[in-house]
C-alpha cells in the first residue's frame, strides 16, 4: 500500500473539511474532484479570471448527487482580504482544516504584458490567503508554487535547493510566495509546503486564449486542423506532468507531518520531453482518438522569458512526504485526449 492510498483510506474513514482556492480553474477542479470523490467536504473560491462555471459544473456531472452536496462554492477574490478571512470562518461543514491554494495568475507572457495584474493576485492575494489561514489556525496550508522559480539557475535536474534569478514577473511573484512562506514560519511559527509545479497537463486545462499552455493549445489546434506553432527550434524541453500527480501531491502535502513543513518540493514526473517529442506524442494520441493531424509545425522565435530545459529532481518529495507519480507522459497525454476531443470542435 502506497502512502498516498494510506492518507485516502483515512480520509474516507475519517472525512475533513478543505478549502481549494482557484477551484474553478484547471488544477483546482480537477483537486475538487478527487476530493468530492473521497466524500470530504470542500470549500471553494474563485473570481472566475481564468476559471469557469463549466468546469465546477463538469465535476458535479460525474460525482454522485451526496458528494456534490459537499461542496460550498464561493465567488470572491483572494485580493480581498475579507473575503479570504469569510471563506475559512464560515465554511458550513465547520473548520477548515486543509488549504490547497491554487488561485493565481498564471502564465510566463501574462505576466509580462500585466505584472499588475500579476503581481495583485499573485502576492497580494496569496498575502491575503496565508495571513487568513494562519488567523484561522488551520491543520496544513500547501500551495502552488512554479519551476520558474529556478530562473537563470544552469544546473539540471532541478534540485529545490538551487534557484537562479527570476526570468520574469511571473516568476518574482512565486519566489515571493516561497519567501512569505517560509517568514511565517519563522515569524508566527506557520509552516507551509509550497509545490514547485513542472508543467502540469490533463483535462480542463484551458485550450484557449493567447496564454494557453503548450499542450491544451497545441491538442485544440490539431483537433480543429489548424497550424502549431512551435516557439524556437523544438529542442526546448520541459518536465510534463498529468495533472493527477500534482493531486496526489497536494493531498500528500496536507497530511504531510510537521518535519515535512516550511520545505519547498518539486512537483514534476523527472522526465525531460522535448516540444518535437511532444508534438508527435499528440499527434499520436490523437490518432488513436480518431483524430488524424497530417500537418506540419510552423518554428518560430524563441518566446522572452522562457527557460531552455526544464527538469525536476523529485527525491525530496518521494522521500519527505511519499510522492509516487503514477501517470508517465504518454498515458496522461493518452488519457487527457478524450476529454479535449470531446469538448472542441
Ligand atoms: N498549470 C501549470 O502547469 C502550472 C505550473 C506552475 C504553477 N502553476 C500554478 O498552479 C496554480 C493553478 O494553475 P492552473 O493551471 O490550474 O491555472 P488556472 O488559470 O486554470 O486556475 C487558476 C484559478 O485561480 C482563479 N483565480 C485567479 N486569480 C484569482 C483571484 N485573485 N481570486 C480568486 N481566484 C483567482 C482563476 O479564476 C482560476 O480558476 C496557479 O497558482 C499557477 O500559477 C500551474
Amino acid at each position: 500500500m502506497t502512502k498516498y492510498d494510506e492518507i485516502k483510506a483515512q480520509l474516507l474513514s475519517e472525512p475533513k473539511v478543505w478549502l481549494v482556492t482557484g477551484v474553478a480553474g484547471f488544477i483546482g477542479s480537477n483537486l475538487l474532484e478527487t476530493l468530492l470523490k473521497l466524500n470530504q467536504y470542500v470549500v471553494g473560491l474563485d473570481n472566475f479570471s481564468t476559471g469557469f462555471q463549466r468546469n465546477l459544473d463538469e465535476v458535479q456531472d460525474i460525482v454522485t448527487k451526496e458528494q456534490w452536496q459537499r461542496f460550498q462554492f464561493v465567488e470572491g477574490d483572494i485580493c480581498d482580504l475579507e473575503s479570504c478571512k469569510a471563506v475559512l470562518k464560515h465554511a458550513t461543514a465547520g473548520d477548515v482544516n486543509y488549504v490547497l491554494h491554487q488561485a493565481a495568475l498564471g502564465s510566463v507572457p501574462r505576466s509580462i504584458d500585466d505584472p499588475i495584474n500579476t503581481n495583485k493576485s499573485n502576492i497580494d492575494g496569496f498575502l491575503n490567503i496565508l495571513v487568513a489561514s494562519k488567523d484561522a489556525g488551520v491543520d496544513s496550508f500547501t500551495y502552488a508554487a512554479s519551476s520558474s522559480t529556478y530562473g537563470d539557475h544552469p544546473a539540471l535536474p532541478k534540485v529545490e535547493e538551487n534557484i537562479g534569478n527570476p526570468l520574469s514577473p511571473y516568476a518574482v511573484t512565486k519566489y515571493v510566495n516561497e519567501l512569505y512562506a517560509d517568514v511565517f514560519a519563522r515569524v508566527y511559527g506557520f509552516k507551509t509546503i509550497g509545490l514547485r509545479y513542472f508543467n502540469v497537463f490533463g483535462p480542463r486545462q484551458n485550450p484557449d486564449g493567447a496564454y494557453a499552455a503548450v499542450i491544451p493549445k497545441w491538442t485544440a489546434a490539431m483537433i480543429k486542423g489548424d497550424t502549431v506553432f512551435i516557439n524556437g527550434d523544438g529542442e526546448t524541453s520541459r518536465d510534463f506532468s498529468y495533472v493527477s500527480n500534482a493531486v496526489q501531491l497536494n493531498i500528500l502535502a496536507a497530511k504531510a507531518e510537521n518535519s515535512a513543513k516550511n520545505e519547498i518540493y518539486n512537483m514534476a514526473l523527472g522526465d525531460r520531453t522535448t516540444l518535437n517529442e511532444l508534438f508527435i506524442g499528440i499527434q499520436d494520441a490523437l490518432r488513436d482518438n480518431g483524430v488524424d493531424y497530417l500537418g506540419e509545425p510552423i518554428y518560430c522565435d524563441f518566446r522572452p522569458g522562457d527557460v531552455r530545459h526544464s527538469q525536476a529532481d523529485i527525491s525530496k518529495a518521494q522521500v519527505k512526504i511519499g510522492f509516487a507519480p503514477i501517470h508517465r507522459i504518454v498515458q496522461g497525454i493518452h488519457e487527457s485526449m478524450p476529454w479535449y476531443v470531446r469538448n472542441i470542435s
